[in-house]
């Protein structure tokens, strides 16, 4: 049997490199795959086309402001009852040291809103009904830059936000232990996709990739087979865990 079989995830931002993979390796694992896109549906229904239609949907959201996070929760459990949420979505917005304060105080908010609140409202709904059926697993996909700040000066905003995602995890997994409902925290270094790279050219990737410890990114299917690890609930007790994924780039 497949180790999700009979679950149901919802992923969040599945049109991006990371969600997209996540979507295919849970779908690959027999869950029931709910994905986010913001603003890309193709690229989401790309990342969900291997799964079969029954076990697939596909739910825009924008985490902008409002009650985006709230009304997402609100719309994932028409389709039945969520047994894990990836906390996945997220903008990298420049938070530039000096210069521009209009783009500094955008980029701010944004980070804040989309990468914080919205992230920890949707994770707030969720844990709130995993407790009541005692069990349900949240996964926040953070990053290494929320344990060491950024090493782009001007994202300094974007890394600050992951820092906050991740305790508000570590909060979450203490509050709820003895409610069966675990949240652990992914911390990505350098992907071979993604946010990471966009803005790179070929041989950009390739410097910054003889930089790394391992002489090469993450790649994206690492994130995902080990969030799909701990969704399966076979390491309850790494609840509260932040598990880094960088290839001894940064060691604590
Ligand atoms: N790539 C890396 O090197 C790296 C390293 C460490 C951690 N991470 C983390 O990994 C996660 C995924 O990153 P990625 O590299 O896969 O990024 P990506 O390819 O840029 O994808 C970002 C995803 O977030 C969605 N999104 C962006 N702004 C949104 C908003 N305002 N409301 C709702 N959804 C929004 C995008 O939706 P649309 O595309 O549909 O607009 C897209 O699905 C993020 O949490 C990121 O912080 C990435």
């Amino acid at each position: 049997m497949a180790a999700l079989e009979g679950r149901t995830a919802l992923i969040t931002g599945v049109s991006g490199a990371i969600g997209g993979e996540l979507a295919r390796v849970f779908g690959r694992e027999g869950a029931k795959v709910i994905g986010t896109y913001r603003s890309r549906r193709e690229a989401a229904e790309a990342a969900l086309a291997g799964i079969p239609g029954e076990r697939r949907t596909l739910l825009q959201a924008g985490f902008g402001g409002g009650d985006s996070a709230r009304d997402l929760w609100t719309r994932a459990l028409e389709q039945g009852d969520v047994d894990t949420v990836v906390v996945n979505a997220a903008a990298m917005a420049s938070t530039p040291l000096v210069g521009d304060d209009a783009e500094w105080d955008a980029g701010w908010q944004r980070s804040l809103q989309v990468n914080v609140i919205a992230a920890s409202t949707l994770m707030r709904e969720a844990a709130s009904a995993f407790a009541e059926r005692q069990r349900g697993s949240i996964i926040a996909v953070s990053s290494w830059a929320a344990e060491q700040g950024s090493r782009i000066p001007d994202l300094g905003g974007y890394a600050a936000s992951k820092a906050a995602l991740r305790n508000f995890a570590q909060t979450l997994a203490r509050a709820y232990a003895r409610s069966g409902v675990r949240v652990y925290t992914i911390a990505p270094g350098v992907v071979d996709g993604g946010m990471g790279t966009a803005d790179l050219d070929p041989d950009e990737v390739r410097a910054v990739a003889e930089g790394l410890a391992m002489g090469q990114h993450v790649a994206v299917s690492e994130i995902a087979e080990l969030a799909a690890f701990l969704a399966s609930d076979r390491c309850p007790s790494l609840t509260g865990s932040t598990i880094d994924l960088n290839g001894a780039s940064y060691i604590r």
